[in-house]
């Protein structure tokens, strides 16, 4: 057996699973869950259509490549997006399509570390569970990044010392964040490529929340524009994951990309030639229309606005909340532990909220999801609103 795989920690869902497991929320209420980021808006129905209508297509094998009118669809996305200069971003040489960011930010692990030489990825602190997962099967050591109020949930890259920076193989970035919601800057983006060069790493950028902003006059800078404002329009050392999942509500199509250093996704490529995660071709042309249509997309970003507005209203008055500037969760500080806080608010009010710690690692620094929990907005605005008014009271009652 891969010995590495002891090395995995419990997943935050199993661990939560336990937790309440001797904790039933109340009878006759029923249970409202905010603690997955798994988006509950209606997929679009044209979407839906052109996955039905393309069914046919079942009989064809798909290529690790893709469709080229996919990575056609992804490049003009891009472009417009990230407002590149029209051809810098090659769709036959730097996209691929991925099975949703989870499947490639994990499998590009593989691909880059090399683990003759004592190897480590770095990455934020609380983080997506699968960057922890993919370093320690690619034989890496994982080490945190904090990501702390006081330093406006920036990952600290100055409390890295030089020989662990030495040994760094990939870091991971993931703005907005997870579940901070934080949008990461261009002056951070310059430090960071400044040690990619120093230390030789590779910078895997999660973008997978940059969608759902609340400012539609401020969509969140990106690494692929910060890249271009920097000078570097060959995107070297650096990839970017983007997902249709919280874009277009549709976690269930697995489909994302990847995009950025041409030598990097040629790497990549190979590696999921035998990987074999292609996209079959029903869910690349639905993803087709996905990438081209933005106004579904920004139908979805007003309910989740509508959402941060009801958190504002109905639980600011009673607990410390920030509304972040993008993303879906709310990560406030709670008035006792995490783990108590989130299972007594669901034996009593039948809300399942996600305790801080378990998406984040204690360090010498402490551990920045102590006495947090995340609350998830994505059921829709009623039920959520439901559950926003059951934590109210849950607060008044206790605290
Ligand atoms: C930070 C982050 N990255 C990646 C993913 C994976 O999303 P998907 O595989 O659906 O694209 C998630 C899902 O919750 C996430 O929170």
């Amino acid at each position: 057996m891969n010995p590495n795989l002891d090395a995995l920690l419990p997943y935050p869902f199993e661990r939560l699973t336990r937790l309440t497991a001797n904790a039933p929320p109340p009878k006759g209420r029923s249970l409202i869950r905010m603690s997955i980021g798994e988006p509950r808006h209606d997929p679009p129905p044209a979407l839906v259509r052109h996955l039905q209508e393309s069914l046919s297509d079942l009989g064809r094998y798909p290529t690790a490549r893709g469709e080229a009118e996919l990575r056609n669809a992804i490049s003009d996305w891009a472009t417009r997006r990230f407002s590149l200069k029209s051809g810098t971003l090659n769709p036959d040489t730097q996209i691929l399509p991925v099975s949703g960011t989870r499947e490639g930010l994990f499998a590009f692990a593989q691909t880059i570390i090399d683990s003759r030489q004592a190897p480590v990825v770095a990455m934020p602190n609380p983080f997506y569970q699968i960057y922890e997962g993919a370093a320690i099967l690619a034989g890496a050591q994982p080490v945190f990044l904090n990501t702390f109020s006081n330093t406006g949930y920036i990952p600290e890259l100055d409390a890295i010392p030089k020989d662990i920076w030495k040994r760094c193989q990939l870091l991971y970035l993931c703005s907005p964040g997870n579940p901070t919601g934080t949008v990461l800057q261009l002056s951070f983006y310059e430090n960071v490529l400044e040690l990619a060069d120093r230390y030789d790493f590779v910078v895997a950028a999660d973008e997978c929340y940059s969608e759902l902003y609340c400012d539609e006059a401020r969509p969140p800078l990106g690494i692929l524009d910060a890249a271009v404002r920097l000078g570097r329009d060959r995107f070297e050392r650096i990839v970017v994951f983007h997902s249709l999942s919280k874009r277009s509500s549709v976690p269930g199509l697995r489909s994302g990309f990847v995009a950025g250093d041409p030598r990097l996704i040629e790497a990549f490529h190979r590696y999921r030639t035998y990987h074999g995660c292609a996209l079959p071709i029903p869910v690349q042309k639905a993803s087709i229309w996905a990438w081209r249509d933005e106004t579904h997309v920004a139908s979805n970003r007003a309910l989740y606005r509508q959402k941060f507005h009801a958190a504002e209203v109905i639980l600011k008055p009673v607990l410390p909340l920030e509304i972040p500037p993008a993303g879906f969760y709310l990560w406030p500080t709670v008035p006792e532990n995490e783990e108590q806080f989130a299972r007594k608010l669901h034996a009593e009010e039948g809300v399942l909220t996600l305790p801080g710690i378990y998406l984040s690692r204690s360090t010498p620094q402490g551990d920045p999801g102590g006495n947090r929990v995340r609350i998830s907005l994505v059921p829709d605005l009623a039920e959520t609103s439901e559950a926003l008014t059951r934590i109210r009271s849950f607060v008044e009652r206790h605290y």
